[in-house]
């Protein structure tokens, strides 16, 4: 697939093309009937009696076909519903883009045509042009990789311009390839978690990270085993015990700013395959636990992608990476292991170990003197109880932090709750034997004792908050038609992008 955004005015730039197809917007008018309105005068005319019957009706994601449409230059034209006219946002755009991306891959059309010009000015946004490039490019993924040449369905390799009259402009063009620069960052997430654990091991995902790196102006370090016993990493490499695969700590740095700024910090959870180890997980939907790096790769992401807009703006990412598996040198329950800042731990139970391979993490973060630190992780299961699909969970007991938080989720469409974080919590995860249990001595609120656990890494003083991204990480595609329905989702890089953004001043 692939878009570019073109300024000629419909009838030129589609001329003697064949088999391409138009697509115009709809809306729900905003009178008492909800009259549809139809976003191009001349084609509208054409269309009266579809209008006035609603069979093109203008709600959010409807898509009409209309084959050999001889009205427009274009061969097939295609309706799609934006939905009520005062509800319509970026996020509406986005998703709208999927599906035309879907009706206009289901005409077998190779080319398409969609009409900008034709919106009222407020929609003709840098802001919608962005979404639409993102929700286009976000659903042209596909994970094929693994299957035999017979089974693999044929790439879509459709042609899509954007067209508006003013694309020359600096700010859309801009906006455009700031959309190319997150989609494609996002695909790459997505694809780092989508591959099986046999094939992502700690090593590969570093060993792709290097390479990504490579190819923007980020610098990437990768810690083998050695040298993260060296570093006193007690959680990463208790973790790591129970695997024959080596752990590793993998950190991207890209510098923005001056070089005495300080770095805005993602910390991401990078477990290739978590089946609990000694304490082991039931058997139904284990192997969804190869997306436990998601919050690793997503943080990668985020730093390929604030290096690819050369934010201005210094960024590190941090993954600690390991599988967490029963060999026979694996930690046992009653384990207690040190941390990088010298507390210690008892490992009540080993399948809560993301809490404690971040907890070297967060201290290494802390020790770069950070202007603030984040991490995202599939950390707990009751994440995903709490709000399902829907919202990522987020904590952090830092006002401004939160604020933060908030509008750059807002700036990027995607859905983030405030989750509670007391002291109370902090409590239940007193250790008997050590100074802290891995699991929670008191009753529910799972992922705030998870947070509480986390929170015991970070240096007093440095703003602070954790993204658990158990149930946004993936199979969220019945929420969000631009995500796969199974498949990795590439939650919060858009939103930690715009944080990162956000340090710009
Ligand atoms: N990776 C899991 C959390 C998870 C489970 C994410 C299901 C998405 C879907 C994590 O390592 C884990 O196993 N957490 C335990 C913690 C518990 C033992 C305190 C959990 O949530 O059950
Ligand atoms: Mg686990
Ligand atoms: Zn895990």
């Amino acid at each position: 697939m692939t878009i570019d955004l073109i300024s000629q005015d419909l009838d030129s730039a589609i001329s003697s093309k064949s088999n391409t197809v138009l697509v115009l917007f709809s809306s729900l008018g905003d009178d008492k009937d909800k009259k549809p309105v139809l976003h191009n005068k001349s084609v509208a005319k054409h269309l009266e009696t579809n209008l006035e019957e609603k069979s093109i009706s203008g709600k959010s994601g409807e898509t009409v076909l209309f084959r050999e449409f001889t009205h427009s230059s274009c061969r097939h034209l295609l309706v799609v519903g934006l939905g009520s006219a005062k509800e319509i946002t970026h996020e509406s755009f986005r998703q709208i883009a999927a599906s035309i991306h879907d009706a206009v891959k289901a005409s077998k059309s190779d080319e398409a045509f969609i009409d900008f010009e034709s919106l009222p000015a407020k929609m003709k946004s840098e802001d919608n042009i962005q979404a639409v490039v993102e929700g286009l490019l976000l659903t042209s993924y596909e994970f094929n990789e693994l299957k035999s040449k017979k089974d693999k369905k044929p790439a879509s390799n459709v042609l899509f311009h954007i067209v508006l009259k003013e694309s020359k402009n600096a700010a859309y063009k801009k906006a455009f390839s700031e959309g190319l620069a997150i989609a494609d960052t996002v695909n790459f997430a997505r694809f780092l978690g989508d591959m099986p654990g046999n094939l992502m091991t700690p090593d590969i995902l570093a060993k792709k990270a290097v390479e990504a790196a490579k190819s923007v102006k980020v610098k990437a370090t990768v810690w083998d085993k050695a040298r993260i016993k060296k570093e006193k990493m007690g959680g990463l490499l208790g973790v790591s015990m129970g695997s024959d695969q080596e752990p590793r700590f993998i950190v991207l740095e890209y510098n923005g700013a001056a070089k005495g700024k300080k770095p805005v910090i993602f910390v991401g959870k990078g477990l290739t395959f978590d089946c609990g180890g000694i304490s082991i997980k039931p058997s139904a939907a284990m192997e969804e636990m190869k997306y436990d790096m998601c919050g690793g790769a997503n943080v990668i992401a985020t730093v390929l992608a604030v290096a690819k807009l050369k934010l201005k703006v210094n960024v590190m990412g941090i993954v600690p990476s390991t599988e967490n598996m029963p060999g026979p040198s694996a930690t046992k329950p009653g384990d207690i292991h040190t941390a990088r800042n010298g507390k210690t731990f008892e490992v009540n139970n080993t399948d809560a170990e993301g809490r404690l391979i971040l907890s070297d993490a967060l201290v290494y973060a802390c020790e770069q003197k950070p202007e603030i630190v984040i991490d995202a992780a599939t950390l707990t299961g009751a994440m995903v109880v709490a709000l399902g699909n829907t919202h990522t969970g987020y904590f952090t007991r830092n006002e401004k932090l939160k604020k933060t938080i908030e509008e750059a989720a807002k700036a990027s469409g995607e859905w983030v709750w405030n989750m509670p974080l007391t002291d109370f919590h902090v409590q239940d995860m007193k250790g008997t034997y050590a100074d802290l249990s891995n699991i929670s001595s008191g009753k529910g609120a799972g992922s705030a004792t998870a947070a509480a656990f986390l929170e015991q890494f970070v240096e007093e003083g440095i703003p602070w908050a954790h993204f658990d991204i158990a149930g946004t990480g993936w199979s969220v595609g019945n929420r969000l038609k631009y995500c796969p329905k199974k498949g990795a989702s590439g939650a919060m890089i858009r939103t930690f992008v715009e944080i990162a953004r956000s340090f710009e001043r």
